[in-house]
């Protein structure tokens, strides 16, 4: 009996230490198993007296009853605590407030590329796009620029090697598709160009959107219409344009494109610095020179062009100060440009 007693004792303490199911288990199996406490005492049953050996088998079994028991009421408590820790654990708390998915925006620039791609194609142009790295021939020769000419200087460029450089503008692309395609022609090319330039309006790598139509009897009143069209749609639906006289070696006459301006009207206000106009794009009639590069035949077929800054128009449309803000992505600038 006393043995007993003892023998729960030790059962207790073993099963107090374990501190999961698996522990727990090999505690009981320590006393109730194939060759635990229990089973011993059962092999001793031989080295006892015959007349007290249902007397001592009847105190095993009631031990081996008080061991189970004690270790199945254990065994239930520590699967409800693991079950609780692990409940705890997975805890979802529904009421927090999910993380939302940041959604980005268009850039400006891609998206007045995109608008001038939009109304120039609704006029029945097609994109061309020429490369960024260009010939020399393709950047000015072509572009009736030849090497000695003092209109060079207006771009200041950047050479790679004698015959390659960065282009300066997209007007390359207007020799690139002549050479392929013979007229009718109405061509759109936007693309990046390079110059070594850097202020708060200018910087060094920019957009720009070429135009080029060529036919026969196009003359610089289908150029001033096409213009109104596009300055009525992209900035305000009473625009108006003006041409001014300038140069440009491919382009005779060469003009200076202007737009009445969008905030005042045309009265006058900071934006247009008081002149109710403000410049946005160069054009003319493509030079016959600049035909005859490309084999097509001045005398059959004349034509106009035009080139404009992306970022410029960008920047008067949007009211965007410094060119900077546009090459910086900074996402608080990028942000606010959401449809
Ligand atoms: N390529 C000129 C520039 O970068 C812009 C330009 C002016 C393009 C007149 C033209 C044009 O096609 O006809 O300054």
């Amino acid at each position: 009996m006393d043995e007993n007693e003892k023998i729960v004792e030790e059962a207790v303490e073993a099963a107090s230490k374990a501190e999961d199911s698996k522990e727990l288990y090999e505690a009981k199996m320590q006393f109730l198993g194939r060759s635990g406490t229990v089973t011993a005492l059962m092999k001793r049953m031989k080295e006892i007296a015959q007349e007290l050996r249902p007397a001592f088998g009847k105190q095993v079994n009631a031990l081996r009853q008080r061991l189970e028991t004690m270790f199945s009421e254990r065994e239930e408590r520590m699967k409800e605590q693991e079950m609780a820790k692990k409940l705890a654990a997975e805890t979802v708390d529904v009421t927090m407030p999910g993380k939302r998915a940041k959604e980005g925006t268009l850039h400006p620039v891609t998206r007045v590329k995109n608008e001038l791609i939009g109304i120039f194609a609704g006029m029945g142009f097609e994109v061309f796009e020429g490369p960024e790295i260009e010939n020399d021939y393709y950047n000015f020769t072509a572009l009736n620029t030849p090497a000695d000419h003092p209109a060079r200087d207006m771009q200041d460029t950047f050479y790679l090697t004698d015959e390659f450089l960065l282009r300066t503008q997209t007007s390359a692309g207007q020799i690139r598709l002549m050479e392929k395609k013979k007229p009718p022609i109405k061509m759109l090319s936007p693309g990046r160009v390079f110059r070594s330039d850097d202020d708060a309006t200018h910087s060094p790598m920019f957009h720009q959107m070429e135009g080029l139509v060529v036919d026969k009897g196009i003359t610089l009143c289908d150029l001033q219409g096409m213009l109104d069209e596009f300055a009525r749609t992209m900035f305000s639906q009473t625009s108006k344009t003006r041409l001014r006289p300038s140069y440009f070696p491919f382009t005779e006459p060469s003009v200076e494109v202007d737009v009445s301006c969008h905030v005042c009207g045309g009265k006058g206000c900071p934006l247009c610095k008081g002149t109710g106009w403000i410049e946005v794009l160069g054009a003319g009639m493509v030079n016959r020179r600049v035909l005859e590069n490309c084999g097509v035949d001045p005398d059959e077929y004349t034509g106009f062009a035009f080139g404009m800054g992306v970022e410029r128009i960008a920047m008067l449309k949007y009211g965007i100060n410094n060119i900077k803000l546009l090459t910086e992505n900074d996402v608080r600038f990028l942000g606010q440009f959401k449809d």
